[in-house]
């Protein structure tokens, strides 16, 4: 296939690479001084088990999950850092030991040739901040501010690429409006509030990190949900629509220097839920400030019908088995509407790169009698994922980067351990890793230099 080569040759710096987050996988979560965060009271509280008090141990097998990660042949590690980790009570005094940890990680992934790829926040604010408000206060940019440069004058000889925030829909919407993931609150313009604040507070550490960090690289890690009419059916189209603005275009569109979509604004106006004080001068163009790339977190597509124009859900039937074409996330599997998508992302967004920030399936292989996870359907899953990537950068759209979520089975938020993303199987009560199929799958495509070998 002409071009292919040439696409992926001499592009050494494409990061190759798999992701984490913090609470998902480090446990320890009092550990040498660290501060409560939102979700480790979210999950308490509610006596939901598991919870991330020992998650997959990760802060204790440092050096061992460093060797596990460099036998995959990953370039790249995409890993969140603990606010309340670093920063106990959210903005006081840095705690040493803290540091400390994400120092031994960072310079453990310099030594084994991996490039670190920090994210500051991946939704686990510090409970101290919370009870001051949380996101919904617009103080909440000055307290990440704070951590931002905290973090940057730390990390920034070492660490060049960096991601502000994960998902900032999904922590804002599940966490403030459906009141299912940390803090659990119900209130629709809270919502709006944390994720304006959110995107602010993106803004405002670009800016801080560039300053403090030379040469860095600096995006946003933005969840993206392509939008499919369920019918011809005009309502059927206005309904994805306003799906479309909901979930993508109110996140893309002020990154992007386009300010929030006015049929969104007018909407949530008219239905009286806009706080009226939400946008202030300035806001716009601090949001703007221009990112070295965009991350793209891409896991499924959705068929919207006017009874789901503003809502979160699975199409599939959610668990083991998978129905057919989805994950056990009740996830649709639909490879192409990555494509479509990216492809907007540059026409509409037109980001300097792109990068694949997230992608990957729940299925819940487990050893078999030889030991090994025969886990067929993710490797199927990641390769019709990843051969998308040729095509688009032979259009000449600069995908730069792909991160497969995760490297280990981790806790899935309120799903616990049932959902299983990983490359390496985790048994949860031995704390046992194991390689997957699609692991040494991936290390071999890693080692091919390009995402369709055959092509
Ligand atoms: C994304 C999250 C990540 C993980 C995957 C499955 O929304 O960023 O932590 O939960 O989904």
């Amino acid at each position: 296939m002409p071009g292919t080569i040439e696409a992926m040759e001499g592009t050494t710096d494409f990061a190759w690479g798999v992701g984490t987050s913090a609470y998902q996988i480090e446990g320890a979560w009092q550990s040498d001084g660290k501060g409560e965060s939102i979700w480790d009271r979210f999950l308490h509280d509610r006596g939901i088990r598991p919870d991330g008090d020992v998650a997959c141990d990760h802060y204790n097998r440092l050096d061992d999950d460093l060797d596990l990660l460099a036998s995959l042949g990953v370039n790249a590690y995409r890993f969140s850092t603990a606010w309340a980790r670093v920063l106990p009570d959210g903005i006081g005094d840095v705690n040493t030991p803290g540091l400390a940890f994400y120092d031994r990680l960072v310079d453990g992934l310099l030594a084994r040739g991996i490039t670190p790829w920090i994210t500051l926040y991946h939704w686990d604010l510090p409970q101290a901040l919370h009870e001051q408000g949380g996101w919904p206060e617009r103080v909440s940019v000055d307290w990440f501010a704070r951590y931002t440069q905290v973090m940057a004058d730390h990390f920034g000889d070492r660490v060049k690429n960096w991601i502000t925030i994960n998902e900032p829909w999904v922590s804002s919407f599940l966490g403030y409006r459906d009141g299912i993931f940390a803090p659990g609150e119900q209130d629709f313009a809270t919502a709006l509030r944390s994720a304006h604040h959110q995107l602010l507070a993106h803004g405002v550490a670009t800016r801080i990190i560039r300053e403090a960090v030379p040469g860095a690289r600096v995006g946003i890690a933005l969840d993206c949900r392509p939008a499919i009419p369920a019918s011809p059916a005009i309502e059927d189209i206005e309904a994805t629509k306003h799906f479309d603005g909901f979930r993508n275009r109110w996140f893309f569109d002020p990154v992007f220097g386009k300010g929030y979509p006015t049929d969104m604004l007018d909407g949530y106006s008219a239905t009286g839920r806009l706080p009226a004080d939400l946008v202030l001068a300035g806001d716009l163009s601090t949001i703007a400030e221009p990112v070295d790339f965009c991350g793209i977190n891409y896991y499924t597509s959705i068929r919207i019908d006017a009874s789901a124009k503003e809502q979160e859900f699975s199409e599939g039937p959610v668990g083991n088995p998978a129905a057919p074409g989805h994950t056990e996330m009740g996830w649709r599997i639909d490879p192409d509407a990555l494509t479509a998508f990216v492809r907007r992302v540059h026409d509409e967004w037109q980001p300097a790169s792109i990068v694949i920030t997230e992608n990957g399936a729940s299925f819940s292989d487990e050893p078999g009698i030889d030991g090994r996870v025969h886990d067929m359907a993710r490797i199927e899953y990641l390769d019709q994922h990843i051969s998308q990537i040729d095509q688009l950068r032979e259009e000449g759209i600069p995908v730069d980067g792909y991160f497969v979520w995760s490297f280990l089975d981790n806790l899935e938020w309120v799903s616990g351990f049932a959902q299983r993303f990983g490359l390496v199987h985790v048994d949860h009560s031995t704390q046992v890793r194991t390689i997957k199929d699609s692991g040494y799958w991936y290390r071999d495509r890693i080692a091919t230099g390009r995402a369709n070998p055959a092509g």
